[in-house]
């Protein structure tokens, strides 16, 4: 298949485009490298030998998709292009709604002029909220509770919606727990901008020297040891929980599916520090603070669904994730530039 990836520099988006490659695919991608370089599309060559098309460009920019539909026959989209920091979100809310929900609404309507009709889209736990009990489900009650979150789920209703109106329109929701580590080689992997908000960035930088310490948003949940228990996937296994998605999309009869893309495991954040530490021989020093405004106890995926219908198991543990995350932290003290 020729496959648009949207936001195919980014971090899962890169690990995506390898897989597809190496699985036989044509990768044509679309970033407006906000918040990515231009240098991975050599990393994804060095890894792949292939250079994918690139097209720097803004989803919302609707001239972008005539030049590009006319130039590539598009059998699907994979639709990563999006903002996805929760906190800048609740200071930018309309940023993030003229981001994300106008670019899904100009790439959807360029999809239909040009009769593309399989789409691909990441989604995310955040649309479960705090949810009332793990392992959390697909048919889950839906909230949110910032406008990053807000955007994933109106996104989710926009493509519900724009299927049951275009019986030829099939779309995918892939709904991501917490992807961390990095490709194997160490030439691709997450390059927060700023101080990282997520727990594995911010890990890697406290063990590379640039953080002196992590602040462990509190120890005083309903979990093992106090701290917030996560579902921690592997970039490479999500990646190909993609390519599973597409080959579902070929076959299936429904217009509309949805799938968590977890390992199904929880981890707290000190058993991820040890992990971490355990993996990379550098400590990680951390002070207990108080807990972090939105944050929620327990979160891990019920994957049964995922298993049966698009056969998608999670090969890498924690180790692994930790191991291939300080490989390419340490190659890569600066990020990818
Ligand atoms: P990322 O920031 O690394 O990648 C997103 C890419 O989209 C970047 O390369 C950026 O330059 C590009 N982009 C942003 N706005 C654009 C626009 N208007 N036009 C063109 N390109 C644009 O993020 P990621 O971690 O790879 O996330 C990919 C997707 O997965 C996002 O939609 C994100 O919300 C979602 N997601 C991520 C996580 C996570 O923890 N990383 C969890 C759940 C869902
Ligand atoms: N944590 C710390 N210290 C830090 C960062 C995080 O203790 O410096 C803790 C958090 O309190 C939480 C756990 O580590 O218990 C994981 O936090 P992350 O910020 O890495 O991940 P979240 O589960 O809070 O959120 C992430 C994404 C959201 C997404 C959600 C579900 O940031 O966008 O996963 O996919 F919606």
């Amino acid at each position: 298949m020729k496959v648009l990836v949207t936001g195919g520099t980014g971090y899962i988006g890169s690990h995506t485009c390898v897989e597809l490659i190496e699985s036989g695919h044509e990768v044509v991608i679309m970033d407006n490298l906000y918040n990515s370089s231009a240098e991975v599309l050599n990393r994804i060559e060095q890894i792949t030998s292939v250079r994918p098309a690139f097209y720097e460009a803004d989803i919302r920019d609707h001239a972008a998709y005539k030049k590009i539909f006319n130039e590539h026959h598009i059998d699907a989209v994979i639709h990563f292009a999006g903002l996805k920091a929760v906190g800048e979100s609740v200071e930018k809310p309309l940023e993030y709604y003229d981001n994300n929900i106008y670019g899904t609404l100009v790439l959807l309507e360029e999809m239909r002029n040009f009769h593309v009709n399989k789409i691909v889209f990441s989604s995310s736990a955040t649309v479960y909220g705090d949810p009332k009990e793990v392992p959390i489900r697909e048919d889950a009650e839906l909230h949110t509770t910032n406008p990053y979150g807000s955007t994933k789920l109106y996104i989710e209703q926009i493509m519900k919606d724009a299927a049951h109106a275009d019986s030829d329109l099939k779309v995918c929701l892939l709904r991501y727990f917490n992807p961390i580590g990095a490709h194997q080689s160490g030439l691709i992997g997450e390059t927060p901008n700023g101080i990282p908000n997520n727990l594995l960035p911010y890990v890697a930088q406290v063990a590379t020297g640039i953080r002196d310490y992590l602040r462990v948003w509190g120890n005083d949940y309903d979990t093992v040891d106090g701290t917030g228990v996560r579902d921690y996937i592997h970039v490479v296994d999500l990646a190909h929980g993609h390519l599973l998605a597409l080959e579902y999309l070929n076959k299936c009869e429904e217009n509309v599916c949805v799938f968590n893309l977890g390992t199904g495991n929880g981890y707290s954040v000190l058993q991820v520090v040890q992990a971490f530490e355990r993996n990379s021989g550098r400590k990680v020093p951390y002070q207990i603070c108080e807990r972090r405004a939105g944050d929620i106890a327990t979160c891990y995926a019920d994957t049964t669904k995922a298993r049966e219908l698009l056969g998608f198991i999670a090969k890498y543990d924690i180790d692994d994730m930790c191991r291939d995350l300080w490989n390419f932290a340490s190659k890569n003290p600066e990020g990818i530039q």
